[in-house]
């Protein structure tokens, strides 16, 4: 039987400034089964990164807040648990490599010591152990030179080394949940194929769960599982990732997908999504994807369409998928 280490419920994360209420993340359910990775993909600002931020406490406050919802960890509403204790399931329980490296390293402390802090505040070992064990992270990322980059400060150090000192430092006391935010993206393809296959490596080593952030079909179709598709905060569509590249239903990851390069031959021009996300505080009136819609019709720009069944376990939220589609 599936067991979901992950059951977020309804969640909505808003920003409030002097444009009012702005709802990064709305009206979000998904979950995470023990062992799987779970894909999230759309374009920039579509609340990838807000909805995990969530979902490990660490979003923007006191400007973001919680609005709505709930976020099961084995069993336990995170949203309602004190900063202390989300404090001691972070590191053990749910890990994260975030999509900036600064935003996790301490600048002022060497990789290694920061690595064998968490290692000691975790693990039932004692100092030395807890060194060794830093020293066989680092050299497990691919690191070349692991002592000098143990001694070293996270400035002293190249983008991608840093990245690799960062998932050191997340892998390191075997996470059941490892959120990975966009681990690639600032890496080259040769660096990025090695740190995805770490990432599949350490699922099979420890049996965790991976819920992996990116704008990259590619990678999501390499890696997921299952998939959901973001856009302005909302999922427009959730599916097994085999249904999702087979069946593109919501218009948005049709040209999401549209849009991958192919490997095979070269292509003048790519085919991109007319227009852009629209600002938080600018939502559009209807669905929220329909200024940029191939399909819009009245209703779409009037009425915000809810999510249905497309088939089994595939969600969409699209006008064009539900009785009584009058447009194409
Ligand atoms: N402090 C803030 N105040 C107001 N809005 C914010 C703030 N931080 C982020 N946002 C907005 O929240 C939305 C979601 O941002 P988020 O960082 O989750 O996007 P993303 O999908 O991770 O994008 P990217 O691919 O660029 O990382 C965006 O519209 C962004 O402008
Ligand atoms: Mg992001």
């Amino acid at each position: 039987m599936q067991e979901n280490i992950l059951e977020v419920r309804d969640l909505s994360m808003s920003f409030f400034n002097q444009h009012g209420e702005l709802p990064a993340v709305n009206h979000v359910s998904f979950s995470v089964e023990k062992g799987k990775t779970l894909g999230i993909v759309g374009e920039s600002g579509c609340g990838k990164s807000m909805t995990s931020l969530c979902v490990m406490g660490l979003y923007p406050r006191p400007q973001g807040r919680i609005v709505g919802g709930s976020i099961l960890f084995q069993g336990r509403d995170l949203t309602r648990l004190k900063p202390r204790e989300l404090h001691k399931i972070r590191g053990k329980g749910i890990a994260m490599i975030f999509q900036e490296p600064m935003t996790s390293l301490n600048p002022v402390l060497t990789i290694g010591d920061q690595i064998t802090e968490t290692i000691l505040l975790h693990e039932k070992v004692g100092k030395k152990e807890a060194k060794k064990r830093a020293l066989d992270m680092i050299s497990m990322v691919g690191i070349p030179m692991p002592e000098k980059v143990f001694a070293s400060c996270p400035h002293q150090l190249s983008g991608g080394m840093r990245q690799r000192a960062m998932i050191a430092m997340a892998l390191s006391c075997s996470p059941e949940l490892l959120i990975c935010d966009e681990p690639t993206t600032a890496l080259d393809v040769t660096v990025q194929s090695q740190i995805l296959s770490l990432i599949n490596r350490m699922k099979d080593r420890t049996g965790a769960s991976v819920m992996l952030i990116t704008h990259d079909m590619g990678v999501i179709n390499e890696m997921a599982d299952t998939v959901i598709v973001m856009y302005a905060g909302q999922i427009v569509e959730q599916a097994e990732t085999g249904e999702l590249f087979a069946h593109p239903t919501h218009p948005y990851t049709l040209g999401l997908i549209q849009s991958i390069p192919p490997l095979d031959r070269e292509v003048e021009e790519l085919n991109v999504i007319p227009g852009s996300v629209p600002m938080l505080y600018e939502l559009p009136e209807g669905c929220l994807f329909s200024p940029r819609c191939p399909y819009a019709t009245e209703r779409c720009r009037r009425e915000r369409p809810d999510v249905t069944r497309a088939s089994e376990n595939h969600f969409v939220r699209c006008f064009r998928h539900m009785p009584g589609w009058e447009g194409d």
